[in-house]
């Protein structure tokens, strides 16, 4: 089998900061995080591979490595056939990466503007940015909104426009880190059928994902790794890893609870802060009318 992606006791150790103190206490004292720790996993073209942990698991540790934005401490990795320490321009042109920070796009220019500008990091010349614009807009369903600005668009739109920025590059392999973080729940699904119909069973990508949601994992994915501390615990189907459990009518919370001896924690989206200063500003507002306090000012 042809593999896309490849880690041999791929490992990350991040060195902590010390402060004055510490320094002065423990000045040989080295304090470190090991954040991925030997991990080995190997992955096919064309499959749809979840990463399943808790907060501070190393699932973007171990994403950043891959995509060669870090440099692994030990261990090595292969993306697309080339080793991301020395062969990273050729690991990042094989590559896309799709994180939930919409702080890195430019919010009053359009999308259509937003993705041209990064097509032109990209190296596009004029014209074939255009038509490559053009055709992930249709892709991710984003053609009528183009020419709207950027803060205008839902969460939803949002994260679809990262999607778009990451495929501009036409990669063989999206990395996805917590695509429907922040998303309530209709926007996440649909968000999670786009990814499974068009990205990977139209477009033929390999996609990697990292997710602390067990359903989205369940639903999405192929095959499933669940990280703990850095260390990949097991990989295998959601189904392989139920129906090995000797419990009758397993979930993955059994199987996440059997594998790293801790309850999963579903992480609730968070309201949107936009929608909610609005909800503020409208509270406040009638409050004003009803008569409050504001910072301690009687009106
Ligand atoms: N630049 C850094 N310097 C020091 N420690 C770091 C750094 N980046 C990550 N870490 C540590 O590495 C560990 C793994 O972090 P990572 O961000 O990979 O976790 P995660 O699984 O993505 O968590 P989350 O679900 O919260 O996004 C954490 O303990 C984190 O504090
Ligand atoms: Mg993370």
């Amino acid at each position: 089998m042809e593999y896309f992606i490849e880690t041999y006791d791929l490992t990350k150790k991040f060195t902590l900061q010390k402060g004055f103190t510490d320094f002065l206490m423990h000045p040989f004292r080295k304090d470190e995080i090991t954040a991925v720790e030997k991990v080995n996993i190997k992955i096919g073209k064309g499959e749809l591979f979840g990463i399943l942990g808790p907060n501070g698991a190393g699932k973007t540790t171990l994403i950043k490595l891959l995509c060669t934005l870090i440099l692994p401490t030990e261990g090595t990795a292969y993306v697309n056939g080339y080793n991301i320490a020395e062969n990273s321009g050729k690991v990042r042109e094989s590559t896309g990466f799709i994180t939930a920070d919409e702080r890195s796009f430019y919010w009053r220019l359009t999308g259509r503007q937003n993705l041209k500008f990064f097509a032109s990091l990209h190296n596009f010349y004029s014209h074939d940015a255009q038509k490559r614009v053009d055709e992930l807009l249709n892709i991710v369903g984003l053609k009528n909104r183009a020419d709207d600005r950027f803060l205008s668009y839902s969460a939803g739109m949002k994260q679809r426009m990262a999607i778009a920025r990451g495929l501009l590059n036409d990669p063989e392999v999206v990395f996805m880190d917590e695509p429907t973080k922040g998303l309530d729940p209709g926007a996440a699904q649909n968000l999670r059928e786009f990814i499974k119909e068009r990205i990977v069973k139209e477009q033929g990508k390999t996609v990697f994902l990292s997710t602390h949601h067990l359903g989205e994992a369940e639903q999405l994915c192929d095959r499933i790794a669940i990280i703990d501390e850095g260390e990949i615990r097991v990989i295998g189907s959601p189904e392989e890893l139920k129906s090995e459990l000797d419990k009758p009518n397993s979930t993955l919370d059994d199987v996440f609870i059997h594998y790293t001896g801790k309850e999963f924690k579903e992480e609730v989206a968070p309201k949107h802060p936009y929608s909610e200063r609005r909800r503020m500003m409208r509270e406040g507002r009638r409050g004003m009318m009803r008569g409050g306090r504001i910072g301690g000012i009687r009106f």
